[in-house]
């Protein structure tokens, strides 16, 4: 009785979500599509990306533009979409280049999808917040969910004002929009690209590769971090969360461990014996300064149970051991 309750459960999940993620090819997407398909089915999650790549591969893919509101809507008509995963924005270096190009990107593709939404199109939104959010004048250790803010990039800005916008369509429309603080995100599948945070992914393929690594933020530089799996658990478990227990609309802070440069080469070097990092900041010195060092996590324990699973210790073997898999089977 129990086994066919949970095989219902199971194939109505399956057939009920229709699921769109938007900038799925990127650093968060890769991970994330494997894992919906897993629960929701293959044909239940559309990728999408501004242009076509390997994933189109794997499942049903879309060429979407987040810009272009019209082809989107079409999109999600002809799939019948009820559930948009919005990742794609511009990360906080490449943002500084193109300040523009950021706000319009990372502001209006988030206003888009929260109006297909509010015209009831969709259901329920998942769009990422960032530590980013937060400012020189922040608190640095223990960062709370409540504090001064005042970000000095402009992707921390466009992510502080599309918060206001996910509580603002919450409270004046009722839409079901969730989102989170990401920390420095670490992942072995796939590359990142333009973050700050993103040293503490570049070292371990250049440490596989060549031994050395030239770090462009200086070696005490403290920041929040998370491993992929773990920040995939979270995306994955406030969108499933009964909707009265998300009690914040704009974003959750969330936590999994901090380091520095020298701290996780201290950790490589354990795997790699002649492990060698050496330091030359560049302007992303400056963005890490103005960023937390930790982060209060309390509310989101509190509210849907998060809990990381991984620290830097089982992060980084993790890392070592599915990187070497990796490469050795291109080879
Ligand atoms: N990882 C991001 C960045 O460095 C922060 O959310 O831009």
């Amino acid at each position: 009785m129990a086994l066919r309750f949970f095989l219902l459960n199971l194939y109505d999940m399956q057939t009920s979500e229709k699921i769109l993620v938007i900038g799925s090819s990127g650093q968060i997407g890769t991970e994330l599509v494997q894992n919906l398909r897993n629960i929701y089915g293959v044909e239940n999650v559309i990728a999408s990306d501004v242009k076509i790549t390997e994933q189109s591969k794997e499942g049903p893919f879309e060429v979407i533009d987040v810009l272009n509101a019209q082809g989107l809507l079409e999109i999600v008509k002809r799939h019948k979409v009820n559930q948009v995963y919005l990742l794609a924005a511009l990360l906080s270096a490449t943002a500084e280049k193109m300040p523009k190009l950021a706000w319009d990107l990372n502001m209006n593709g988030l206003l888009n999808v929260l109006e297909l939404a509010k015209e009831k199109i969709i259901n329920k939104i998942y769009w990422p917040s960032s530590i980013a959010v937060f400012g020189p004048n922040t608190p640095k250790e223990n960062t709370p969910q409540y504090t001064v803010m005042e970000p000095s990039t402009v992707y921390g800005i466009s992510k502080q004002a599309g918060e206001r916008w996910c509580e603002y369509y919450f409270n004046r429309y009722g839409v079901d929009v969730r989102s989170l603080r990401y920390p420095g995100l670490i992942g072995w599948k796939s590359a990142p690209g333009g973050g700050t945070t993103d040293y503490a992914v570049h070292i371990f393929h250049e440490g596989l590769k060549s031994g050395t690594y030239e770090c462009f933020l200086s070696e005490n530089a403290v920041l929040p971090m998370m491993y992929m799996p773990d920040a995939v658990k979270a995306t994955i478990s406030i969108m499933q969360a009964e909707p009265e227990k998300i009690k914040i609309r704009s974003s959750y802070n969330l936590a999994g461990f901090s380091f520095s440069p020298k701290e996780i080469a201290a950790e490589i070097k354990k795997h790699i014996p002649d492990f060698r990092i050496t330091y030359k900041q560049d302007s992303r010195q400056q963005i890490a300064d103005s960023w937390p060092k930790s982060i209060d996590a309390s509310e989101a324990f509190k509210d849907w149970g998060w809990k990381p699973e991984f620290d830097l210790t089982g992060m980084t073997s993790d890392m070592i051991k599915n990187l070497q898999k990796k490469q050795s089977i291109k080879i």
